[in-house]
């Protein structure tokens, strides 16, 4: 079965006019806005990525402003949005374009590609949604859409199936329309085309779906064989010492740096938790602490991997509250009040959160 372009293309558009969510960014196209809805949305859902987008763009109204603020700062903003990388590479970005583009974002796809953070995916985006360029967009919504409408019947992941859906998209996009005719197609793999229960009776192009003719939506894409979760067991401890809490700042160069934690990390083979957190402590800080009671687990799932977090409370005997820092560029001892000010990757968080909630007294009190 072959595609009737131009019906696929006016029914598509239609829809999308008809039914496209009405997103901040939509109204007037702004490119700094589109810029960071794109880089917000990568692997975060939209209600989530429309909440953080707001609230960012109330304290960073433009590319000057983003360039001027302090990492700290960026980090804060971004926090709980997780894949900090994203944060740190908008951060350089907008100092880039403020040097070299004048505080604007620059319109072509090869300049795009230049600048920290922006891939082929983004890059495609921005010239296409926030500038009208006649490039397509593929992203795994628009993978999905064209999987069925096409039937393409290897994995996605699979060499090549990458390319040869780009291919089909360009063929079907409506020169000078390309920013309507992208957002179309990820809208409708967004809410319509979605990977479980797909609304097929509401799909403007199912008439053309080769899956949905064929009665097999759900078997595309086809799938892969699930990857196996690999489970790492980290350790960690709160130290209240006078009424403060002792955290420190990563190093730059690893996929936290720049956010806050308390000591601790993997459990070597054989290590019980608690000697873990002994170990991690003496070796980061150069503190010989105390453990004086396990708080909680918490469970956390980071891309392939399902990460158990052994919480404990510990005490610093003796007097020195000076640590000789091995594994972060600086340290703060904190009222737990002020925690709230500081970036924390995911379990960090969640263990806070959860001292918060289950018995405050903690966060404050020596033990
Ligand atoms: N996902 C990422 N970018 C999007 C966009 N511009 N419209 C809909 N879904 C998206």
């Amino acid at each position: 079965m072959n595609i009737h372009v131009q019906s696929f293309q006016s029914a598509l558009l239609r829809w999308f006019r008809n039914n496209g969510r009405k997103l901040p960014w939509r109204k007037n196209y702004d490119p700094y806005q589109v810029w960071l809805s794109e880089i917000m949305l990568q692997q975060t859902q939209m209600e989530r990525g429309v909440v953080y987008f707001e609230r960012w763009l109330k304290r960073f109204p433009d590319v000057v402003s983003v360039a001027s603020a302090t990492s700290y700062e960026i980090l804060k903003y971004w926090e709980g949005l997780g894949y900090y990388a994203r944060a740190r590479n908008l951060h350089k970005a907008a100092k880039l374009m403020v040097l070299h583009y004048n505080g604007s974002i620059p319109h072509e796809y090869r300049e795009l590609l230049n600048l920290p953070g922006i891939g082929p995916y983004t890059a495609s985006a921005i010239a296409s949604i926030a500038f009208n360029q006649d490039v397509v967009v593929v992203d795994a919504n628009v993978e999905r859409v064209f999987a069925r409408i096409f039937d393409i019947d290897s994995p996605l992941k699979s060499r090549g199936v990458h390319e040869q859906i780009t291919a089909l998209a360009r063929d079907l996009l409506p020169p000078g329309d390309a920013r309507n005719f992208n957002q179309a197609v990820m809208e409708l793999g967004g809410i319509v085309c979605t990977p479980k229960n797909p609304d097929c009776g509401n799909c403007p192009v199912a008439g053309q779906c080769h899956a949905y003719l064929g009665d097999f939506v759900e078997d595309r894409p086809l799938k892969k064989k699930p990857q196996k979760l690999i489970r790492i067991e980290m350790a960690t401890a709160l130290l209240v010492k006078n009424g403060h809490i002792f955290i420190q700042q990563r190093l730059d160069d690893d996929i936290w740096g720049g956010l806050w934690e308390f000591p601790g990390g993997r459990l070597k083979d054989g290590e019980l938790p608690e000697e873990a957190v002994l170990r991690e402590y003496e070796e980061e800080t150069s503190f010989k602490v105390e453990i004086c009671r396990k708080i909680t687990e918490i469970t956390h799932y980071y891309t392939k991997y399902k990460v158990i977090l052994h919480c404990y409370l510990c005490r610093l005997p003796g007097e020195s509250l000076l640590p000789n820092l091995q594994a972060a560029q600086k340290y703060h001892w904190v009222t737990s009040d002020h925690l709230g000010n500081y970036g924390f990757p995911a379990g960090h968080r969640k263990f806070i959160e959860y001292m918060r909630i289950v018995s405050p007294d903690l966060l404050a009190r020596e033990c």
